[in-house]
Formats: C-alpha cells, structure tokens, sequence
C-alpha cells in the first residue's frame, strides 16, 4: 500500500487531517491528529518510554516551547539554522534551492552546501522558476525559527526548533537535583516549529510538529567502558557502508570501526530493537553516516535511521554526537557552569542525541502496517496489538432482545481496562471491516447464546478467525495479547 493508500485511511478513520481546512487561509504544513492518531500516538510514546527511557533509567522533562533570544544565540541557530531558498525575479515566488535543483535537474547538493554552488548549479542547467519559467535572483539564507513577540513590548523570542535545548539549559539543575551520574540520559517529548518554506506530504514536512528526543551526557574519554554493550551486542543492525545497507552485529560495527564506539553502537543497537517492537520492517532500515556537508551545525558525527517507504527513504531519528558543542556555547553565553564531576573528574560532558520524529515514524508505522487482503475484500491495518487506538470493538449482534443491554454492560467493564469501541449500529461485516482498518486486533460479538450461556464470539483481525469464550475468560485473554512486549 502507498502513500495515497495511508492518506485516504487517514482521513477516513480519523489519524490525520489537515488544520485550519474549512477556511481559505488555511496554511500548508499544520496537521492535526484525530481520536485514532492520537491513540496511536499515546502508545508508540509509551513504547518509547518503556524500550528507551525506562530501560536506561533516563530523566523525562516538559520545558517551554517558547524560548529567549540568548538561547538561540548560544545554540547557533539564530546565525545558522538557515535553509538556502531562492526567488523569482517575475513572480516572486520562494522556492528551496536544493529541492528545486534536484527536481529539475536531478543533481543533489546537500542543504548546507556554500551558496554559491547552488548558483553554478542554476546557471549550467538553465533551470528556471517552475510556476512562471522566469530567472532566479541569487541563493541566500532563510531562518527557520519562527520568532514571537513577548508583552506588550514585543520582546522577541523564539518558538523551539528542536526541543532538545531546554534539555541542555536544564542540564546542570537535573544533575544536581536528581543525583545525576554520567552517562545520563535526559528525554523529552514536544512539539518543535520551524518555517519550512516547502511543506509537503502531510505528516512528513510539517511546520508544527512532535519530537521524541533524548539526549545522553557522557564522558568523552570513556565511550568504550559501557557493560551495558552485552544487551546488545548480538542485535543486528543495518548500516550502509557504501551503496546498499549491510547488516551486522553491534559487536561487528565497532570492531570494524564503522561504529566509532560502544557507547554509539548501545544506542543504535537499543533504537533498531525499539522500531522493531513498533512494527517497522527492519529489513528495510539503514542508518546512514551523514557527509561533512549534510550534517547538522552542530553534529560532531551523525546517523540518520531512515527507513524505506513506497516514497523513498525517510529519515526518522537523527543520531548526532554533538560533542560538548552545546554545553561549552550556553555556558559561555549564560557564564554558568556546566561540568559536572564524574567520580573524581570534573568534566564537560559530550552529548549523543537519538532525535526522533514522532510524525514521520507514525507515518511510516502506517504504511508498514496496511496491507490490502483481496481474498477478503477488506483493507487490514496490522498494527501491533498494544499499538492499536482500539484493543477491542464490542458489537451486538442485533439491537433488540436483550442483546444491546447486554452488550453495553460488556462494554462498560472493558472500556475500564482496554481500549474498547462500541458498536451497535450496521451490518456485522462492515462493522468488523472499519475496526480492521483501524488497526483493532480484537472484535467479540454479542448473540443470542450470550444470553444462555455467558460466552461471546471473538474475532481476530489478522486470519479473521472466530472463537466462542466465556466472558469470564476475556479480560485475561486481551490482557495477554494487548500487553507491552
Ligand atoms: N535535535 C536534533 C534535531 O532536531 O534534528
């Protein structure tokens, strides 16, 4: 199923919708979550939770999405988060330059790249406005933080980027206040903003949008001393080396060097066991060692794991090692201290950060998941179980004899425990068909024998395959098979 596919579920079944839609003004790039986004939503974050965080004892924090100008002065994103755009010189229309030189002409040139290559790049492939044909002034730089004005005097400030710097700024508090010790990883969840200036593919370019991010403080000196490595040593991870992604153990990448350290690999290794747990195909991952041209301002080294869909390769998590880039720059600017002591060292800690997109990783759970069963006539979304908006859609068979009371008391004891839809209404085909599409593992009907003998039939979603069980069996059944791995 492709991109078209996940956008028509979507809207139908309520994941996804554009913002703001009933007006003209409505802006590009804002999109909402519906009831069934934001179940899948909630429980991918609780896997996060349970597969990163928890399992390395990291902090979990909630900072300000809007943030003071020092902030960005010191992080660098005021002189350098910048995208290279260019305009008409007939028109007046704004287009990334990279973007439109790699869809006119087919040559790419990371976004970083120094302006003037852009220009060459326009000038010997002729390439001209794609709306009017007109000529382009020349590449300049485009701030993509989107700046707010605080009080009435409008003093300006900033709505975040990336969430990760309150993490940073808090970082010497937390240390202190929570007994820190080194590595220590400090996560949090929230939206960021930034001003694209091409917004495209609902939830895969958004200027609005959910980052799940954390970042580890460690000592640079002892990236090799992690016991924790044995966890993970056997896991395969798929890096691509040259043309094609190959898979190896996280043993193989840091002996090969491929991997620079243990303390690297532990978190690449933890990261391609999460994705898995969420229903990626991991056959069709890769993390991708980014060029001195691609990469982030700020990234020392940097990874992404991208992850092939029907529309190429999509970068979900950024794994940058930032160095001590960003306690050096706020502790400067701010003149507070930010090392810490580890053991008997005093340190400036280096930083590893696993930057997730939630957006585009819920996307691509999407178009992991949906899978068309001609035999059935039906469109089947196998999410796993504990992911799904829905663990179980609770149905009467008809309305009348009893069975809609019946039912309704069914339902009110479950929906206490368990994601419960209840529906009364409808042919039972096509009432079993939408919670398919909802990912909903579980259907169990209410009939006539339910009266006599207190059993339901259960329905599962992937064979479609029914079973009668005494409802006095149900809570442990989908207890079992909704749990968190
Ligand atoms: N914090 C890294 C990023 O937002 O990409």
């Amino acid at each position: 199923m492709n991109y078209e596919d996940v956008m028509k579920l979507a809207l139908e079944r309520g994941f996804y919708f554009p913002s703001c839609d009933v007006y003209a003004d409505a802006q590009a790039g804002f999109w909402e979550y519906g009831p069934s986004g934001v179940g899948l939503k909630n429980k991918f974050l609780e896997l996060w939770r349970r597969e990163l965080v928890r399992r390395d004892g990291m902090l979990e924090i909630d900072g300000s999405q809007i943030m003071s100008k020092s902030v960005f002065e010191a992080s660098g994103h005021l002189g350098s988060f910048a995208d290279p755009i260019i305009k008409c010189t007939k028109c007046r229309a704004t287009f990334r330059a990279d973007r439109t030189i790699a869809e006119v002409s087919k040559i790419e040139i990371p976004e970083s790249a120094d302006l003037e290559e852009f220009d060459k790049a326009i000038k010997e492939n002729g390439i001209k406005c794609p709306k009017c044909k007109g000529d382009f002034e020349n590449t300049r730089k485009f701030n993509m933080m989107f700046k707010v004005g605080i009080g009435p005097e409008e003093e300006t400030a900033y709505l975040r980027p990336e969430t990760c710097q309150s993490i940073f700024v808090d970082f010497p508090r937390l240390f202190k206040i929570m007994r820190g010790k080194l590595p220590l990883g400090i996560a949090q969840v929230g939206k960021s903003f930034r001003n694209e200036i091409a917004p495209r593919q609902s939830l895969l370019r958004l200027r609005e949008f959910y980052q799940a991010e954390i970042e580890v403080f460690c000592n640079p000196k002892k990236l090799n001393e992690m016991e924790k490595f044995s966890e993970i040593q056997d896991t395969v991870i798929r890096v691509q080396t040259d043309s094609e992604p190959v898979p190896m153990s996280c043993k193989e990448a840091v002996e090969s060097g491929i991997i620079p350290n243990k303390f690297v690999a532990y978190y690449l290794g933890i990261l391609t066991e999460f994705y898995e747990k969420a229903g990626i195909d991991i056959a069709k991952s890769r993390f991708r060692k980014l060029g001195e041209k691609e990469k982030a301002f700020y990234a020392e080294i940097a990874f992404d794991f991208e992850v092939e869909t029907t529309i190429g390769w999509l970068e979900l998590v950024a794994c940058n090692y930032r160095s001590d880039y960003d306690l050096s720059s706020h502790a400067k600017k701010s003149k507070e201290k930010f090392e810490v002591m580890d053991n008997d060292e005093k340190v400036l800690p280096h930083v590893f950060e696993i930057s997730m997109g939630i957006d585009r990783s819920l996307y691509t759970i999407l178009e992991h998941s949906l899978r068309n069963d001609e035999e059935n006539e039906r469109t089947v979304l196998s999410l796993k179980p504990y992911l799904s908006p829905i663990h179980v859609g609770v149905l009467s068979l008809v309305k009348k004899d009893g069975l809609k009371e019946k039912t309704d008391e069914i339902y009110l004891k479950l929906k206490r425990k368990f994601d419960a839809f209840l529906d009364h209404s409808g042919a039972i085909g096509r009432r079993y068909r939408r919670l398919d599409e909802i990912g909903s593992p579980f259907a169990i009907t209410v009939d006539h024998q339910t009266l006599e003998d207190d059993t339901i039939t259960i329905r599962m979603r992937d064979n479609m395959e029914q079973k009668r069980m005494k409802i006095s069996e149900l809570y442990s059944v989908l207890s079992e098979y909704t749990a968190y791995p």
